[in-house]
């Protein structure tokens, strides 16, 4: 098994695709994964299935939506959830772990909420009524060459860029930054958070640690003008995907705790509570 943080590392959004087909077992072992059961930290069960683009002339990729942004992917990942309480960030958690086993097993992917015509992936991958499928993710392996338009899209985001930790994690209160040596055994899956994906690279996760306590309250700082989009919060995602990164890190290093939301956590200023992860006593 290869260890939690190098798949992290490894992982970064890819939008152009090689011409190639990907390898019929990588293919069957990572199928096997996304049609088992799954369930995220506070219940809820999103759906996933896998869409192939071989069926449809390349003429018809235009439809997708995604044409232009992402080049040659073959297959791509759509995701189903029925909305209820943290069913977004339960979303954003199933999905980020079969992202980080497509790139066990060799795979670029790339998370994708806002480039695609949501009805003919919704068709295809058989939403139902009372479904969201807030994002999709080409899957295939990268080309040599990024294209244009990939170079654009990375430097518009700042993709290559994450904030520093004294931005992002906290001791105690919302004001007192967090340096990685206080952190003790959790500053590696702190560090897996910062490297997490986000939408627009906007890295909303805020993490408060009470070292006494063994607590850590994760907060999103809402971007203005991203709550509604597509109806669901792409930054709701962004706090799942950070939790995955939390809890598969914490589980590799052999510590437990528990997921909860807790009524008593500090209220603070322009950042929203989601959840609080508590080591086991
Ligand atoms: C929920 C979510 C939605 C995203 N939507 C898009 C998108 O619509 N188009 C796109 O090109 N990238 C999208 N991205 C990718 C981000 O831009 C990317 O994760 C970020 O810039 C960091 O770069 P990295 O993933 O290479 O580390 C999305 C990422 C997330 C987590």
């Amino acid at each position: 098994m290869t260890p939690v943080s190098d798949i992290i590392q490894k992982r970064f959004s890819c939008r152009s695709y090689a011409d190639k087909l990907i390898e019929a077992s990588v293919l069957q072992a990572f199928k096997r994964m996304v049609d088992q059961p799954h369930r995220g930290l506070f219940d809820n069960a999103p759906r996933f299935a896998l869409i192939a683009m071989d069926a449809l002339p390349s003429e018809a990729w235009k439809k997708l939506g995604t044409y232009g942004v992402i080049k040659n992917a073959r297959l791509y990942l759509a995701g189903m959830i029925s909305p209820a309480p943290m069913a977004t960030c339960d979303y954003g958690y199933c999905k980020e772990k079969l992202i980080l086993e497509a790139t066990q097993l060799g795979l670029n992917t790339c998370w994708l909420g806002g480039t695609f015509a949501i009805s003919a992936f919704g068709r295809a991958a058989g939403m139902r009524r009372n479904e969201l499928l807030p994002t999709i993710t080409p899957l295939g392996y990268a080309a040599e060459r990024r294209s244009l338009t990939e170079r654009v899209m990375r430097g518009f985001a700042g993709s290559d860029r994450r904030l520093p930790w004294a931005k992002l994690f906290f001791c105690g209160n919302a004001s007192t930054p967090l340096a990685p040596a206080e952190a003790g055994p959790y500053a590696e899956a702190l560090e897996n958070v910062r490297l997490a994906p986000s939408a627009s690279n906007k890295q909303p996760w805020r993490i408060v640690y009470e070292p006494n306590r063994k607590i850590f309250s994760f907060y999103l700082a809402r971007a203005i003008g991203y709550k509604h989009l597509r109806d669901v919060s792409l930054q709701e995602i962004d706090i799942g995907i950070a939790m995955c990164h939390f809890d598969l890190t914490v589980k590799e290093l052999g510590i437990t705790g528990n997921w909860c939301q807790d009524d008593t956590a500090p209220k603070i200023k322009s950042w929203e509570y989601m959840a609080t992860w508590q080591e086991e006593k």
